[in-house]
């Protein structure tokens, strides 16, 4: 299997590229299963899209940077490269983003019936032309689709939350914590990001050195049993716990437990999940934590958050994302069994992002993917369950602010040896 294709899973690049083009926007519409036309068009808050823009953007990409340049195509409809361009400055004015949930029009048959004309475009394309430059922009559009998949499930959860009429429940296994082990790591001279050979996003190199003093880190991610003790001690109303802005942000959110947890009229704690919502696992990763409370958690428990260079140095051959990855749609977070649990949540890290040493962006406008968000945000590492199969890998930097809760995010603890 060519290098290139890494980013696939084993099963879907198995035929090459065009197969992986097919399966990763095949599992793109896989997603909406079960969303009515009203699920895809309303926007829940500023930061989150519509299902229906999540289609119509990934498809936007296609044929702006491939097929149009690469394929001698035209622009499906006028005015799209408006509504459908998300960032970049180069391209031109945009739609804004907090209005995305706006736009009742082009309706959702339309933006299908486009997704379709890529697709078949984008297939014919692949088989007359194998150019180094074709497989690499293909390579970055089926990577950029997969990670508007967990966007796309991130965001319908946060909507679906909105509903006062809750999903039905569903009953779940209720664990106990599981135990936690402690690895250590001498620290010394290493070696971080991304390897030459396999698809990576810029900002995942280029590779250098970094000196760690030697630490430890814990064997798997904090669990809700831990967290719920963290709420019986106090942890959402002693300020100095927080940083000042999370504490600002907590009081002026009111944040009393991760995000979509709830008490029930039994007085337990529930979770909302896309799969019904249940009493809260002790045993299941936290999930829906923000920065903020996460570092507030690692003083609480008299540790802290490890950079990204701990946490990848201690991981690169430890993270194995397992069963979260199959091929099945996961989404929520299952039980820790003792085995290892990465790659349920992402952990968020002590790191701000920022570009590795010698960083350059490309030229153009896809040089304004990754390096222009270089403020403001950490770095997250790891995969979570909406991470599609084979998307991930230790070198991958994700990024939110401090402040964002509704990615599936956790934490991983670390201290200084
Ligand atoms: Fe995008």
């Amino acid at each position: 299997m060519p290098d290139a294709y890494a980013m696939i899973s084993e099963e879907e690049s198995a035929s090459g590229l065009g197969a992986a083009f097919r399966a990763v926007r095949d599992r793109t519409l896989a997603l909406t299963a079960g969303l009515g036309p009203e699920d895809m068009v309303v926007q829940s808050m500023p930061d989150t899209s519509p299902t229906k823009w999540h289609l119509a953007h990934t498809s936007w990409f296609f044929e702006h940077f491939i097929l149009i340049p690469l394929g001698g195509g035209k622009m499906w409809r006028p005015g799209w490269d408006y509504l459908f361009n998300s960032y970049y400055e180069a391209l031109g004015p945009r739609h804004p983003r907090p209005a995305r949930g706006l736009l009742t029009r082009p309706p959702l048959a339309e933006v299908l019936a486009w997704r379709a004309h890529i697709d078949s475009a984008m297939e014919d394309l692949l088989t007359r032309d194998n150019s180094p430059e074709l497989t690499a922009l293909t390579l970055l559009g089926l990577s950029h689709e997969q990670q508007h998949q967990e966007l796309l499930l991130t965001d319908i959860k946060h909507l679906l939350a909105q509903n006062p009429l809750r999903p039905l429940a569903a009953t779940a296994p209720r664990g106990t914590i599981p135990s936690l082990g402690w690895i250590d790591h001498p620290g010394g001279l290493m070696e971080v990001g991304c390897r030459s050979g396999g698809f990576a996003f810029d900002n995942e190199g280029p590779r250098h050195h970094v000196w760690l003093a030697p630490f430890q880190i814990a064997d798997r991610p904090v669990c809700n049993g831990e967290w719920l003790r963290f709420m019986a001690d106090g942890g959402y109303s002693t300020p100095s716990l927080w940083l000042s802005d999370g504490w600002a942000r907590a009081q002026a959110e009111g944040w009393e437990a991760p995000l979509y947890w709830y008490q029930g009229e039994d007085d337990r704690w529930w979770t909302f999940t896309l799969e019904g919502c249940r009493p809260v696992d002790p045993a299941e990763p936290v999930c829906h934590v923000s920065q903020f409370e996460a570092d507030a958690f690692a003083r609480w428990a008299g540790t802290r958050l490890p950079t990204e260079a701990e946490w990848e140095t201690a991981m690169q051959h430890r993270f194995n994302p397992g069963p979260a990855f199959g091929s099945a749609i996961r989404r929520h977070p299952f039980s820790m069994n003792g085995a290892d649990a990465g790659g349920q949540v992402w952990e968020w890290t002590a790191s701000a992002y920022l570009p590795y040493p010698a960083y350059r962006p490309a030229e153009g406008a896809i040089g304004e993917y990754n390096g222009k968000f270089m403020s403001g945000q950490m770095v997250l590492r790891g995969a979570s369950i909406a991470t599609p199969p084979g998307h991930s890998r230790p070198s991958y930097r994700n990024f939110f602010p401090p402040h964002a809760r509704w990615q599936f995010s956790g934490l991983r603890v670390a201290r200084d040896a």
